[in-house]
């Protein structure tokens, strides 16, 4: 049995932290990922005028899975040329509406919470929300200028996210938090507080927490260990996985998938950071949210124990002092610490 997937290693950092999660997965599953790379970057843009190709979707949609490395190079192209090119279309397309993302305080890592041992599962919305791309400037450039974006949260969009988070936490730790801002967002906030009430009936099992998300951020922060599933929409669960990578440590721990539930059309693994310009040529991006995509991939495609052995070998790697502090270890010493730990 081997696997077909499509890897776009995308922009900066994004290609060594790629290269890196396939050397790993290949070694931890022999012979079960056969890849195709895609030049689809910024670069690509500056080349040819698109980010993909315009039959870009269609080419992915073939595969059992889509690997990422970072989309954005936004002294070159701006970002919302290139993210609305590349990575959003693809999560919307594959309805990859599931976007689980991990935190948990790897042994060895000093974060700024080491004391306190913590695993939250977040579940970010993924295809709508405040990112519908619904919205328009007018009288552009003059006084009276106006930008309106719109957020849109359909019943469909907002029941599957929060079942999916029921879902989980019934798995885990049966804890399932519940992000809004419903104290001010009176429309779509409020409808989310309800629906979550009503969903919830049918999960007796699961205990239920409503946060508004200024007061979740500073949750994270003080007391992480009192929550499991965090469940968000599309804006709020972007802010709040960067919030818990850095309670991880920083950004190079924070691993993501996108999911499509339904198995329908291809999910898309990729870490939680971008593309880091500021590092992106001195060699010391931090693989290891790319390598646990990477073991994310596998478990969804049904490789759970290779997906297991590289999380052990990850920990080995972190527990020993290697890529815990970022920017001391080279990528390549932080890659070749976690293959030597698989043997
Ligand atoms: P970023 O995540 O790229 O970087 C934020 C900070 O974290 C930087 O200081 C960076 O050096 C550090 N960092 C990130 N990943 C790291 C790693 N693996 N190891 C060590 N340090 C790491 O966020 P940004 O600077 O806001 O964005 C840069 C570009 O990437 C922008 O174009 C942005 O839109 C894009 N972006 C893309 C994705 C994606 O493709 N999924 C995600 C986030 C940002
Ligand atoms: C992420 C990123 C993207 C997002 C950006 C680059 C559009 O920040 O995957 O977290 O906001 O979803
Ligand atoms: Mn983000």
């Amino acid at each position: 049995m081997t696997y077909r997937i499509a890897l776009i290693p995308g922009d900066g950092i994004g290609l060594p932290v790629t290269e890196a999660a396939l050397q790993v997965a290949q070694k931890a599953a022999p012979g079960l990922l056969d890849c195709v790379t895609f030049p689809w970057s910024c670069e690509h843009y500056l080349q040819t005028g698109r980010m993909m190709p315009e039959d870009g979707i269609d080419t992915l949609r073939g595969f059992d899975a889509i690997f990422l490395g970072a989309v954005g190079w936004p002294a070159k192209v701006p970002d919302s040329v290139s993210l609305h090119g590349l990575l959003l279309p693809i999560r919307k397309a594959f309805v990859q509406y599931a976007n689980i993302r991990p935190h948990r305080l790897l042994p060895g890592v000093e974060g700024p919470l080491r004391k306190q041992g913590f695993d939250i599962l977040c579940i970010r919305e993924n295809t709508e929300g405040e990112y519908s791309g619904a919205g328009g400037r007018v009288h552009v450039g003059t006084p009276d200028e106006v930008a309106v974006e719109t957020s849109i949260f359909t019943r469909v969009g907002v029941e599957r996210i929060l079942r999916f988070g029921f879902e989980q936490a019934r798995k885990r730790r049966g804890k399932l938090a519940s992000v809004t801002k419903s104290n001010a967002q009176k429309y779509s906030m409020v409808f989310w507080d309800e629906l979550t009430h009503q969903i919830a009936a049918d999960y007796p099992d699961v205990e239920v927490s409503h946060y508004h998300v200024d007061a979740i951020c500073a949750r994270m922060v003080m007391a992480p260990e009192t929550l499991d599933v965090v469940v968000a929409s599309n804006l709020f669960g972007d802010i709040l996985t960067d919030l818990g990578a850095a309670i991880q440590g920083g950004l190079g721990f924070a691993a993501s998938a996108n999911i499509n539930p339904t198995r329908s059309a291809p999910s898309m693994f990729e870490p939680v950071h971008g593309s880091a310009p500021d590092i992106a040529h001195l060699g010391v991006a931090n693989p290891i949210a790319a390598i646990w995509s990477a073991a994310m991939m596998l478990d969804h495609l049904g490789a759970a124990d290779a997906a297991a052995r590289i999380m052990a070998a990850v920990e080995a790697t972190t527990a020993q002092g290697i890529g815990t502090v970022p920017g001391q270890d080279r990528t390549e010493v932080i890659t070749a610490a976690v293959l030597a730990a698989l043997d």
